[in-house]
């Protein structure tokens, strides 16, 4: 089994004290961290296995982003500036309808090779309709953990050629949870995942809270209370607001992940905070898309459960942890006062409370022993000014970005060395990724 000795300036756990070690070294033995052990000579000496000299680094965990659509990454730049509803009818539904399985495998693999550049080594992934199984066997072999499944719509007034049967959804669903849940070692799981209430029958919803009965671990991943039109529709639909009618159909739980949970009532708080729900935080997403700001630090005094996900590349532009860690900070600030979010918080937020969402809290969001290696290297000297010692969270979240992650590890394998990918040749992807998008491009225009 290979073994490392890591040897950094500074190990920031995000551990239940939040506690600080420096003149630590990481004892990784296969994909475990085995022990976080003071450095002396001796240790140095006596270490059978690679010893890993980071000695201007500080290392963190790795991201765990609980909202992303892989499937999405080549439609960067191509949806701007339109609300919601007109963004999914005009662009995303058009352009999701018109992937391949080559289109899909490459928007996937542009999508795992950003996260882990910057430092995202979990994700929860929305899936698409058609070709799930290409998503599936590229989160399995670029090493990333994630929940991942399809995404289920049996009706769509948007886009009404963009949907299939209720019965198909829910076979192939089941059959893509049993092909992949807990597989690679438990690396890869199932996140049942209808788009949206808007997108979903009654039937398919609870048959699918049904079905994850049998997948124990699994995820429920839906998108919930987003935009102001969304939830009028929702009203229209289903005489409900959006939260309370996913509690009707026994859809909350503590198994559940919402993205956005914007525009709720206080009934619907309480919902979440008694079912345990969780929250999925996407802030760049909800300033792009006009969408509305969470009330993030009020979930948070309730006790609810809140993780950050970037969403997809065509509402963010980025997928990029640092970036929603800062504006999950910074956009609060002018309505609760700048002490409301604070660096150490929000950092946590990114990390641990992402792990929490998932119940893979064992497993990673922190640096600890009996976790998988899940690391981040940054190099926090890549700034103009030179760098106080104190309050190294201020430091990642309010100052740093992807330019500072140095190195990724992801269950004990490097993934990204010295700024560059292990996983992908980068130049390859963008020159296969302009291709394929031309060729979806064309494909989108025939339709
Ligand atoms: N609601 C339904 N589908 C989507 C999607 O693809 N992105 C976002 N942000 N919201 C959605
Ligand atoms: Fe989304």
């Amino acid at each position: 089994m290979n073994r490392t000795l890591i040897i950094p300036n500074e190990i920031v756990t995000a551990d239940s004290k939040g506690t600080i070690l420096k003149n630590y070294a990481i004892e990784i033995s296969g994909t475990v961290i085995e022990k976080l052990i003071p450095l002396t000579d001796a240790v140095i000496k006596s270490f059978t296995g690679e010893v890993v000299y980071a000695d201007n680094l500080t290392v963190i965990p790795g991201f765990v982003q609980t909202h992303i659509h892989l499937c999405q990454t080549l439609f960067r730049g191509l949806a701007d500036d339109l609300l919601l509803l007109d963004w999914l009818q005009q662009r995303i539904f058009p352009f999701e309808q018109a992937h391949d399985s080559n289109s899909l495998r490459i928007s996937a693999q542009l999508g795992i090779n950003e996260l882990f550049l910057g430092g995202t080594t979990t994700l929860l992934d929305m899936g698409t309709i058609n070709y799930q199984e290409v998503i599936f066997e590229e989160l399995t072999n670029s090493g990333i953990k994630a929940f991942a499944g399809k995404c289920m719509m049996d009706q769509n007034d948007l886009f009404p050629t963009f949907r299939a049967e209720t019965k198909d959804e829910l076979e192939q669903t089941y059959r893509l949870a049993k092909a992949f849940h807990q597989t690679s070692g438990g690396r890869i799981n199932y996140g049942f995942a209808p788009r949206f209430v808007l997108s979903c029958s009654e039937k398919l919803l609870i048959e699918t809270t049904e079905m994850m009965k049998e997948f124990p671990g699994s995820i429920f991943h839906t998108h919930s209370s987003e935009n102001k039109d969304e939830i009028e529709a929702v009203r229209k639909l289903r005489g409900k607001e959006n939260v309370e009618y996913l509690n009707s159909i026994a859809a909350l739980h503590n198994h559940t992940v919402l993205a956005h949970c914007i525009h709720l009532n206080d009934e619907e708080v309480k919902l979440l905070k008694e079912k345990e729900t969780r929250v999925s935080h996407c802030p760049s997403s909800n300033l792009k898309l006009g969408s509305g700001i969470a009330d993030i630090p009020r979930y948070l005094k309730e006790g609810i459960s809140v993780s950050l996900g970037a969403d997809g590349a065509p509402c963010n532009n980025n997928l990029n942890a640092f970036v929603e860690m800062r504006l999950a900070s910074l956009i609060q600030k002018p309505i609760h006062g700048p002490q409301a979010m604070d660096a150490e918080t929000t950092f946590r937020l990114a990390t641990i409370e992402g792990a929490k969402a998932l119940h893979i809290e064992n497993k990673t969001g922190s640096i600890e022993a009996g976790k998988k290696a899940d690391l981040v290297f940054l190099n926090l000297e890549k700034f103009d000014q030179p760098l106080s010692e104190e309050n190294i969270y201020s430091k990642i979240v309010y100052s740093a970005s992807k330019e500072n992650v140095e190195h990724v590890m992801s269950e004990g394998e490097w993934v990204v060395k010295a700024g560059a990918s292990l996983v992908y040749n980068s130049d390859e992807l963008y020159k296969k990724g302009k291709e394929e998008l031309n060729n979806l491009l064309k494909r989108v225009g025939s339709l």
